[in-house]
Order: C-alpha cells, then structure tokens, then sequence
C-alpha cells in the first residue's frame, strides 16, 4: 500500500566545497541497485510518470530543484514533495505514480532494481485499477 512507501535519508558529508550523498544497493538503499536514470529539462508544467512497477523497486530523488510525486494504490493517494538531495523516495512494486509541479533546473533522479523491461510497466490506469 501507499503507507509502505517511505522516505529514505540518504546520508550527507558536508565540507565548505559542497555536500556528497552517498548512495549503496542494500546498505541505504533498500534494494539492489540494476539501473539509473535521470530525467532533466522537465517543462514545468509536465506530468511524468503515470505507471506502475510489476517487480521492479525505485528510490526516487530530487537531485536538484523540485517535484511532487503522487502515489496511488488503487485506494489511496498520497503527495510527497521532494526537494532535498539526501531524501529519497521509495516508491514499492504495484503503486502508481505521477510526477508533476517540476521546478526550473528540477532533476528526477531514479534508481531501480531492474534494467529496463517494458513488460515490467503497467501504463494503463484502468488496468492497474483492476488489478
Ligand atoms: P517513461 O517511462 O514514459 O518516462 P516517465 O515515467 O519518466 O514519464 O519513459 C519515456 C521513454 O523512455 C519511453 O519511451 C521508455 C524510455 N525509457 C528507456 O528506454 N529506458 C529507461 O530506463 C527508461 C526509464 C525509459
């Protein structure tokens, strides 16, 4: 369900250079790391998204700027607001999801557990619903 989906703190090394996050597959990352991507120049009025994942796990992070992210489990919708570099997102197999509200220079930066399998997608709203 939506309430299975929770924020991640990643961690974050600061210096008077800048802030790292570190990200690691099953240390703070709560899955095996397969594949990353990431998603730029996003008009601010896009909606991105609009699936749902079979198997596949992802952490959601807004590496720079801003998103919502809006997660449905077929009964439930919930909005999170992403803004912060060593917060992710963990978003669990079978929720839908919709980003949208991208701030200017906003970055989506996903990892995922999968490569990428188009059999793994549900793109069909209905479908999901009546699943
Ligand atoms: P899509 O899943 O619609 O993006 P979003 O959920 O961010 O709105 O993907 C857009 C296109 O990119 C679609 O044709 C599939 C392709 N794509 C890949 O080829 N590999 C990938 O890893 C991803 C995430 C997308």
């Amino acid at each position: 369900s939506i309430d299975d989906c929770l924020i991640v703190e990643l961690n974050k090394i600061p210096s008077d250079k800048g802030n790292i996050s570190v990200a690691e597959s099953n240390i703070n990352v709560p899955f095996d790391i397969k594949r990353i991507y990431y998603t730029y120049d996003i008009p601010s009025e896009a909606e991105r998204g609009g699936h749902a994942h079979k198997e596949q796990h992802e952490l959601v992070i807004a590496a720079s700027g801003s998103f919502n992210v809006v997660i449905d489990d077929g009964k439930r919708k919930k909005t999170f607001f992403l803004n912060n570099p060593n917060k992710g997102l963990w978003l669990k197999p079978g929720i839908w999801r919709e980003l949208n509200n991208f701030s200017s220079g906003g970055v989506v930066l996903v990892m995922n557990s999968g490569l990428y399998l188009e059999s793994d997608y549900i793109r069909d709203y209905n479908k999901f619903k009546s699943k």
